[in-house]
């Protein structure tokens, strides 16, 4: 039986790395990549996209699983990858913000996942499962 997340991991983190290229951030600086992982080994990107009024600025996973969304996805993610840095040059790994986690949660609780957040580091690559990013969350099953 094949492993969708063992084959594509590296495609995934290589995703990732592409898609902070598309990075809008001209306030911050702070150039970032997400790449998602479903269990059809479809790969959905996305990358910050900051504004002018600072605060409405859009992280890169938000962006990648709006577009999943959009695509019609419902469930199946497997993993995460996230990548970033000043300029887009990677040093140390980042996780996903708080708002981040719970707009995962929402993909991940659809299909009843609990994907692998792989955080890319220049030295060092950090993973976990965002249940352990997010403990106790709140999501789709609270308002059924
Ligand atoms: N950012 C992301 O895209 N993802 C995160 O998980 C953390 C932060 C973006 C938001 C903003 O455009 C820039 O990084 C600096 O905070």
């Amino acid at each position: 039986m094949s492993d969708v997340l063992a084959d594509s991991r590296e495609d995934l983190i290589a995703a990732a790395r592409r898609a902070m290229d598309s990075a809008y951030a001209p306030y911050s600086g702070f150039h970032v990549g997400a790449a998602l992982l479903f269990d059809d080994g479809a790969i959905v990107t996305g990358a910050n996209f900051e504004n002018a009024s600072y605060g409405l600025s859009l992280c890169a996973e938000t962006v990648a699983a709006s577009i999943a969304s959009h695509a019609g996805r419902r469930g199946g993610l497997l993993a995460v990858a996230v990548l970033g840095g000043m300029g887009g040059a990677i040093d140390a790994a980042i996780s996903p913000c708080g708002r981040c986690r719970q707009i995962l949660n929402e993909l991940a609780a659809l299909g009843g996942t609990d994907p692998l957040v792989i955080c890319v580091g220049a030295q060092e690559t950090v993973e976990m499962r965002l249940s352990v990013l997010l403990p106790n969350a709140f999501g789709p099953a609270n308002l059924a």
